[in-house]
């Protein structure tokens, strides 16, 4: 695996790899990797010639400065788990290399996407979200990118940012990965005790249980019902609700199959979680 920390050193070496027309997959990440970056690692080495992965922790899409001050940093432990999963390229710019003196900040009409869910619980953070995944696919020039539905709302932002600037990028979503238990792999895990860690479980436990009341009774009552159970598990709520998965819409009604999504962010130990559930 190559290291680089420019972009020029980047490009020298893709093209170096990939002696002319490859195929250049990217899996952006902000390290700390876990199971659920290496899957996506692992489909991007299978699915094209060149595999390049980015650690950069954005500072631009952190509206919390003590989420940014306490984000885990691993590269060591990172490196040797992308070595094992075929990484080709490992990207670790530094701030001046992404946001260079005439950088130049990019507006992006995000509809009702910044307006809702993750959009006014962290102001600034698609923006940010925007700004960095922009700046990224202009260095690393990938024909595919990939991403995990862990982040929904991110996942759709990013579609918005491909269909602006880069409609000829293909993008991959992939399904969340989970612990045994449920839990959906996440960075922020790493800063959860292990009472911590088992409170989480109810987040997924929640969800899966509005799914299966869908049978049963209307939303409402199914949300109040998941609520409880995270409550009464010491999870304090951030908002837990049901949206059309295509439209980010907030739904009082069930949708058709695989259009009902359910969102949730919740705080375990002064750690902010999120996960969703599509069914
Ligand atoms: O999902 C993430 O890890 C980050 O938001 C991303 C896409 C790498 C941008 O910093």
């Amino acid at each position: 695996m190559r290291v680089v920390t420019s972009d020029i050193e980047l490009q020298q070496v893709i093209s170096e790899l990939s002696k002319g027309n490859a195929r250049v997959g990217f899996v952006p990440t902000m390290g700390a990797l876990h199971e659920g970056h290496i899957q996506l690692v692992k489909q991007c080495h299978e699915e094209n010639d060149v595999t390049v992965v980015s650690i950069f922790v954005n500072p631009k899409q952190f509206n919390n400065k003590e989420d940014f001050d306490k984000y885990p940093i691993t590269v060591e432990q990172d490196k040797h788990m992308l070595e094992n999963a075929f990484c080709d390229v490992l990207f670790l710019p530094t701030v001046d290399v992404v946001y260079p003196e005439k950088y130049k900040t990019v507006q992006v009409n995000l509809g009702i996407l910044d307006k809702v869910f993750e959009g006014p619980q962290r102001p600034g953070h698609f923006d940010g979200v925007i700004q960095v995944v922009k700046r990224l696919f202009e260095m690393v020039q990938p024909h595919v990118a990939y991403f995990g539905f862990k982040d929904f709302q991110q996942c759709m932002v990013v579609k918005v940012l491909r269909n602006t600037f880069f409609p000829k990028l293909e993008l991959r979503f992939s399904e969340t990965i989970r612990q045994k238990d449920g839990l959906a792999m996440s960075s922020r895990n790493m800063r959860l005790s292990a009472v911590g860690l088992e409170k989480a479980t109810h987040i997924y436990k929640a969800l899966k249980m509005v799914r299966e009341l869908k049978k049963h009774i209307e939303p409402f009552d199914a949300l109040k019902y998941a609520r409880h159970i995270l409550t009464q598990n010491g999870i304090e709520v951030e908002y837990l609700a049901l949206a059309n998965a295509d439209t980010l819409i907030e739904s009082k009604k069930w949708l058709r199959k695989d259009k009902n999504v359910v969102l949730v962010a919740a705080w375990v130990e002064g750690v902010r979680l999120i996960d969703n559930i599509i069914f």
